[in-house]
């Protein structure tokens, strides 16, 4: 994707987070799966993830970070133009997830549409605010990851039950006013010849729902971790370089990188490849694991919210996902 023309300068006025109450953590898998802390821990840095409660839907995940985000902007929900949700485990095949965020919130006058982006969902989201913003076409925009992964998580396969959790992140957008916040660059892109790599087989028109298929595990995730890891460390550093050349700026200029929080080593990867020290990484995956599109909006809410980032410092989200897909963007904070 092109980087939008600078119509109007859009910025991020707030930000909100929420993650379940109930935590899974390393200890509690080892009962379930043929797995130790030990294996988890280094092979991926993750050492407790949150699990949403039956009835807790990914829009009461949204809806949650949501009205933190709104709080935190200041802005009112009747007066948002625009809901976009990150999600690909939306509470119904149809409506959005984003018409029930809606509904919960009462932004009666908001647009509302998901996006299938996998974990890039929320970096795709901020990049399609940004250009209805940037264009006049909305004021006020709300942006949303989230997602309730343990539903489609096969909670028998040590290879991916170990990786996930459950949460969500919003932020709330609006055309810059003191240059806080300022999204300065953005950046995506997709390979969908690579499908196969990481995806949930059934419960799409390819392959409906059929009790063969669930008896099957086809509604389960499926990836192919190593060939998930090369892909994600050479595509985040490159749609790293892009994001910062296309704000004028080098690496070092960024005081924070908030990356997709899939796995520690991968972080560690992209930070020795970006010659950048491990220090300006924000991490957190060792307490929610992956959390897919909720995974850099939670970062982006806990780095501002404990001070890790402060006004006028340049910070890089990145993200990577299945699809494949992939985004980043600059945002001066
Ligand atoms: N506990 C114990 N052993 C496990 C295990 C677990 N939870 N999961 C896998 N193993 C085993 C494997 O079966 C394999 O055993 P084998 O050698 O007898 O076949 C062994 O550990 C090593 O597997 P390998 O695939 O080489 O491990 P790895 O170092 O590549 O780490 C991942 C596996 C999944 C952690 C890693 O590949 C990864 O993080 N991939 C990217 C995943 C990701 O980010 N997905 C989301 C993208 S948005």
């Amino acid at each position: 994707m092109k980087n939008a023309p600078s119509l109007r300068s859009v910025a991020i006025t707030g930000t909100g987070k929420y993650v379940p109450e109930r935590i899974l953590t390393n200890e509690d898998l080892r009962q379930m799966v043929d797995t130790s802390d030990e294996w988890i821990t280094t092979r991926t840095g993750i050492k407790k993830r949150r699990i949403a409660a039956a009835n807790e839907a990914t829009s009461d995940l949204a809806s949650a970070a949501a009205r933190q985000a709104l709080e935190n902007a200041d802005v009112a929900a009747a007066d948002l133009d625009l809901i976009v949700v990150g999600t690909v485990t939306p509470d119904m095949a149809f409506p959005a997830t984003a018409c029930f965020v809606q509904k919960e919130l009462g932004a009666t006058k908001a647009t509302c549409f998901d996006v299938s982006g996998a974990c890039s969902g929320f970096l795709y989201g901020l990049e399609i605010a940004r250009g209805y913003i940037a264009s006049g076409m909305a004021e006020k925009a709300l942006v949303i990851g989230a997602d309730k992964l343990s539903g489609i998580i096969d909670w028998t396969d040590r290879n991916t039950c170990v990786l996930f959790g459950d949460g969500a992140g919003a932020a709330v957008l609006e055309a810059a006013k003191d240059g806080g916040g300022e999204v300065v660059s953005t950046y995506s892109g997709s390979d969908g010849s690579l499908d196969e790599i990481l995806n949930v087989p059934a419960g799409g028109s390819r392959c409906p729902l059929t009790s063969e298929n669930v008896d099957s595990k086809l509604n389960t995730m499926k990836m192919a971790g190593r060939e998930v890891y090369r892909h994600a460390v050479t595509t985040m550093v490159s749609a790293a370089k892009e994001a910062i050349t296309r704000a004028g700026l080098t690496p070092k200029d960024i005081a924070c990188f908030i990356p997709h929080q899939a796995n520690l080593r991968i972080i560690e990867t992209i930070a020795h490849k970006l010659d950048m020290p491990m220090e300006r990484f924000f991490v957190n995956l060792t307490e929610y694991g992956n959390t897919s599109a909720a995974a850099v909006a939670i970062a982006l809410d806990e780095a501002q919210r404990s001070g890790r980032i402060k006004r006028g410092d340049y910070i890089l989200m990145v993200v990577f996902g299945g699809g494949l897909t992939w985004a980043s963007s600059v945002i001066r904070w």
